[in-house]
């Protein structure tokens, strides 16, 4: 696809998720120093000319750090792959173990692989992902850089939501995914990854809007994915949601609430 082609989809469904303004950046803007790559999740590296050393210093130290996140991931997939602890594993194809940057800042949660997921072990590629995947383009963020995982690493049958007792068994191998990873805010997809994640009954729309925490790292909701394509209704806020939850990633001392707009009134074209 050409680029202008590829532009006017962009904003096509920048306007299918309510925006229907675009702020054009200044011409002005100040030049961006290059920062590296690879250490912009945890530590901005600043690479001034003929300033070596300490720079060098702290690309390996991330780069370190990265292996090791890696490798103790990989070792508790090993570990836990072929889980028999609920009767899940009976009629599972694939264990959805998670997907990302062992050191990402921002990690989402979702509620349990689908039957696209569980066919090809990765979390959010079916279609729900799919929405999931321009709605982080939209806002600069790739799966390179978050991690995704869920609730449940195997698909409950029909998709119904998860039973307690697989939550119970399962949410043991979500925490010691979080204690690798050490994300700075946690976002849960839904309902039932947010009541399980808060360990309430509240609505999502009570939810939305708040920083709560989880094992003390601020954990933010906004709707799956999947209920934005069940009802078109919820993309505006979700959008609102993202943008909020974008700024929290790229300003980490300025973690503050935002009154969430609630998704216009349905209607039930009686
Ligand atoms: N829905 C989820 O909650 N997780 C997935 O991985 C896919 C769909």
């Amino acid at each position: 696809m050409d680029l202008k082609k590829k532009l006017i989809k962009l904003l096509e469904f920048r306007r299918e998720l309510g925006e229907d303004y675009l702020i054009m950046p200044s011409w002005n803007e100040p030049e961006k120093v290059p920062v590296d790559k690879k250490a912009t999740s945890r530590e901005k590296v600043e690479f001034k000319s003929g300033v070596t050393g300490k720079a060098d210093m702290k690309i390996e130290e991330n780069e370190n750090a990265n292996n090791q996140a890696k490798s103790a991931l990989e070792k508790h997939y090993q570990e836990i792959k072929d889980c028999q602890l609920c009767p899940l594993h009976e009629t599972r194809h694939k264990f959805v173990y998670g997907i990302g940057n062992p050191q990402a800042d921002l990690m989402f949660i979702g509620e349990a692989p689908g039957k696209d997921e569980d066919l090809r072990g990765v979390p959010f590629v079916g279609a729900a992902g799919g929405l999931f995947d321009k709605i982080l383009k939209v806002v600069e963020l790739s799966r390179d850089e978050i991690y995704i995982a869920n609730i449940l690493k195997c698909r409950p049958p029909k998709n119904r939501d998860p039973l307690p007792s697989e939550v119970s068994k399962c949410i043991p191998y979500l925490n010691r995914q979080i204690e690798i990873i050490k994300p700075r805010i946690i976002c849960a997809l839904g309902r039932v990854a947010a009541q399980n994640l808060l360990d309430t009954n509240l609505p999502l729309g009570r939810l939305r809007g708040e920083i709560h925490f989880f094992n003390r790292i601020p954990l933010v909701v906004t709707y799956h994915p999947a209920a934005l394509l069940r009802n078109s209704n919820f993309k505006k806020p979700a959008w609102e949601d993202f943008k909020w939850i974008k700024q929290l990633c790229d300003n980490p001392g300025q973690i503050t609430p935002y009154q969430p707009e609630p998704p216009k009134k349905l209607s039930l074209g009686l």
